[in-house]
């Protein structure tokens, strides 16, 4: 035989990947992982980013069962889909984001296609600007961001930057230090803003402050990229939190728009979103179009349907359309009722530090400024898992465990 398989020559253990270095495990999954083998009955898994109901499970919105019983109904094909995915979706996402009556759409001037959830549209959008964004290859990113940002747009081969957002000393927006860094940013270069929500600090600028940047953003004539995660996740209403990407562009600014489907409509595992970029016209909007496919072809092809479609049906059934906007609206309370029951029980638990951030920050997350040594202690003493930096995902915590997290954020803040 040309090659005998069974013999133990060394040929057999020769190696392809010999140089490749065991990674570090992702931190947020690593959390998991480690709560998975805690035994306390008590234990809290703070570290993931989806949404749990008050008894601590997983939530399927009604809607989308609705909507799900509707497409089965129907028996339809499973063609591909076209390679900027389905228009009904596509159509209403956008409007979702720029909202019914936006001049941008009704000139044709957007281009929006399906993508692979928010980190597929991000990086569909990166390779974009890495492709054609000439001016620039500076990104510009919070500190902190959410931790995918980085490598997404490292990959795509642009340049990471950072401007300060988060203000340790007061928990809060650090609004001169973003002023400040937007005013010394090179002209055209990129800009990272979070739409709402902001992950993982929930902290926002307010309406006036929103201005201010999108005015200086302008003076220095940058490219904004939104990320919006969260739409109606932050305040309950989806206009509201849609308001800052809707200023901007009614003042002027081309926007790149990142839109995920994962929090608002619980569609995480289904991965629908979408990505726009809103053009000069709509002749420019036909060009990029043309490239926008031309780059995704040799990645996927062309985005799945079942998620499109479910999120297509609720945005164009107007019973189920209303059913969301509740359900949308109960999520977002529900963690609004869990930030104000979290400090009402820090501070009956006898803790003097001020807990005003657990109330005041939005969104799913919680910077609750806890150090790394408190962090450690929270998870070796009270099972409570989450991420290094202090983060904790609210959605994780409910009527049954809030006083029990109160009372370990207070024994290790004491
Ligand atoms: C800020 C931000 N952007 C984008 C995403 C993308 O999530 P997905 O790819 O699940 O839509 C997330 C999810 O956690 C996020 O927090």
């Amino acid at each position: 035989p040309l090659y005998d398989w069974n013999a133990s020559s060394p040929l057999c253990c020769s190696s392809w990947w010999a140089g490749v270095q065991m990674g570090p495990p992702d931190p947020i999954l690593g959390v998991t992982e480690a709560f998975k083998r805690d035994t306390n009955p008590k234990k809290m898994n703070l570290g993931v980013g989806a949404y749990r109901d008050d008894q601590g499970k997983p939530f399927v919105l009604d809607c989308v069962r609705k909507a799900e019983a509707l497409i089965s109904s129907k028996q339809l094909d499973k063609e591909y889909l076209a390679i900027g995915g389905l228009g009904d979706f596509t159509k209403s996402c956008a409007q979702l984001a720029l909202g019914a009556d936006s001049e941008v759409l009704k000139s044709g001037r957007n281009i929006t296609v399906q993508t692979i959830s928010g980190t597929g549209s991000l990086r569909i959008g990166a390779n974009f600007l890495s492709r054609f964004h000439s001016a620039s290859r500076d990104v510009y990113l919070p500190t902190p961001s959410w931790g995918n940002h980085t490598p997404i747009f490292r990959d795509a081969g642009m340049q990471l930057k950072a401007y300060r957002y988060y203000d340790p000393s007061t928990c809060g927006f650090d609004f001169k230090g973003t002023l400040d860094d937007i005013s010394k940013m090179p002209e055209r270069s990129v800009i990272l803003l979070h739409a709402c929500a902001h992950n993982p600090t929930g902290v926002d600028p307010k309406p006036e402050q929103w201005k201010e940047i999108a005015d200086l953003v302008k003076k220095r004539d940058l490219l904004v990229f939104f990320d919006m995660a969260y739409q109606g996740f932050a305040s309950g209403d989806i206009d509201r939190d849609a308001w800052a990407v809707r200023h901007f562009i009614e003042q002027g600014h081309n926007i790149v728009l990142s839109q995920s489907f994962a929090k608002n409509m619980g569609l995480y595992g289904e991965r629908v979103g979408g990505l726009t970029l809103v053009c000069k016209d709509a002749e420019e909007a036909k060009r990029v179009e043309s490239q926008l496919k031309i780059l995704i072809r040799p990645i996927y092809s062309n985005p799945p349907m079942n998620g499109a479609r479910i999120a297509a049906t609720i945005l164009n059934t107007t019973e189920l359309y209303n059913i969301w906007l509740e359900e949308v609206h109960c999520m977002a309370n529900r963690i609004i009722k869990m930030r104000e029951q979290l400090a009402a029980n820090l501070k009956s638990e006898g803790s003097t530090h001020n807990w005003e951030h657990v109330t005041d920050q939005i969104g799913m997350f919680c910077f609750t400024g806890l150090k790394p040594d408190q962090v450690e202690r929270l998870t070796k003493e009270f099972s409570v898992y989450m991420t290094k930096d202090g983060r904790i995902s609210m959605a994780g915590v409910t009527s049954g465990n809030v006083g029990y997290l109160a009372h370990g954020i207070h024994a290790v803040t004491k």
